[in-house]
């Protein structure tokens, strides 16, 4: 199965859903609120010509709350505009973009209020199910895309296989320490081809004047290993490692897992926005942030069920059902020893405005 048809976040309102278990992507979108409140009123530059409708994209919008709030936050400050602008609102259409397996019942039943509170507005919001690793909207229709937390997620696994087949990244499921440079190698190279044909078909999708706003998880130096990398993988990797020498999942079911995730440098992401070409950077800024709270980190519980809100799709497919208690039972016992640890991590923001010319997809 490919990881696209594959991946979810955990579904519905339960203890061990993304919903309940969202809260840090919630405090991330709210540190990047004032940069999002610039690029929609960018949108309006001088002598521009009042939209009838304007369109919008959250993709990745999984199924918490947060994208309710990235709404509000276009339409305020898309009627502080017009209001300075003296020109009409105008009609908002919101796309909200995830997989085929997103649960898209849970996010809509989030809706409700958000309606009630803008029924003077005739805004009108969306599903938009497909890969934002191709084409999702018409050409040249959208005016803001928006997405949070979910450029990291890759298209694939690169191929971590030597030519006798056997595994490259051995008793490992993402980069670490031990991974040789050719790990490094393939995640780079498979992040440059998903990140630069996702530009390529944004591209193909905004208007002229349009913006793309990204949110995501980023390095802070050309070092993979760093600890603001780590965050999800490396102790998951460490609870499925112990119940491999317990004997409850064999060492090749572990050789044979690499997550579809890369969390790319800074360097990176502008060498890629460079080489396709079809979009200017406006706004590229890096914000070191703690995730979550001490209390978040040191309560092992709540940190081992926000993990499992976004590996439990792909790891329970690949080590079985079965298993899937055990294991993130073993994560929270895990974190248990190393007690008081705080992580940080790094929050970037890419903004970019479409380029004059854009090629034909
Ligand atoms: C960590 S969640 C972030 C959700 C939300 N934006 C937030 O900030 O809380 C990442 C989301 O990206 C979605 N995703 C991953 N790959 C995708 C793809 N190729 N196309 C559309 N959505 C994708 C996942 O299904 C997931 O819902």
């Amino acid at each position: 199965m490919e990881v696209e048809e594959l991946l979810c976040m955990n579904k519905g309102d339960g203890e061990n859903s993304y919903l309940q278990n969202s809260e840090n992507s919630q405090k991330v979108a709210a540190m990047a609120k004032p940069a999002l409140e610039n690029a929609v009123q960018s949108l309006f530059s001088k002598g521009f010509l009042p939209y009838q409708v304007l369109n919008v994209a959250d993709l990745g919008c999984s199924s918490g709350s947060e994208t309710f709030s990235v709404v509000e936050t276009v339409i305020q400050n898309v009627k502080i505009k017009c209001k300075e602008l003296n020109c009409q609102i105008p009609e908002f259409q919101f796309y909200l973009n995830d997989l085929t397996g997103n649960d898209f019942n849970t996010l809509f039943r989030g809706s409700s209020n958000f309606t009630e509170k803008y029924s003077d507005l005739h805004c009108f919001v969306m599903g938009s199910p497909g890969s934002f690793h191709g084409r999702l909207f018409p050409k040249n229709t959208m005016h803001l895309i928006y997405s949070s937390y979910a450029i990291q997620w890759l298209s694939k696994v690169p191929t971590l296989r030597d030519k006798e087949g056997f595994p490259l990244n051995k008793g490992k499921m993402y980069i670490s320490d031990t991974s040789p440079p050719v790990v490094k190698e393939a995640y780079l190279a498979q992040f440059q081809e998903d990140f630069g044909f996702f530009l390529k078909c944004r591209s193909q999708e905004m208007i002229q004047n349009g913006r793309v706003f990204l949110i995501f998880h980023g390095r802070v130096s050309e070092e993979h290993t760093t600890k603001e990398t780590c965050v999800g993988w490396e102790p998951l990797t460490e609870a499925i490692a112990e119940l491999v020498s317990q004997g409850l999942i064999s060492e090749e079911k572990l050789d044979s897992f690499d997550a579809p995730d890369y969390v790319p440098s800074l360097q990176e992401v502008k060498d890629i926005v460079g080489k396709e070409g079809s979009f200017e950077i406006e706004v590229l800024e890096t914000f070191p942030i703690e995730i979550g709270d001490k209390e978040f980190w040191s309560n092992e519980e709540i940190l081992a069920k926000d993990i499992r809100s976004f590996t439990e799709s792909l790891v329970s497919y690949h080590f079985g059902e079965e298993i899937v208690e055990k294991l993130y039972a073993q994560l929270t016992d895990s974190w248990l020893h190393k007690k008081n640890q705080t992580r940080e991590g790094i929050l970037r923001i890419l903004q970019v405005k479409r380029a004059a010319a854009v090629g034909n997809l």
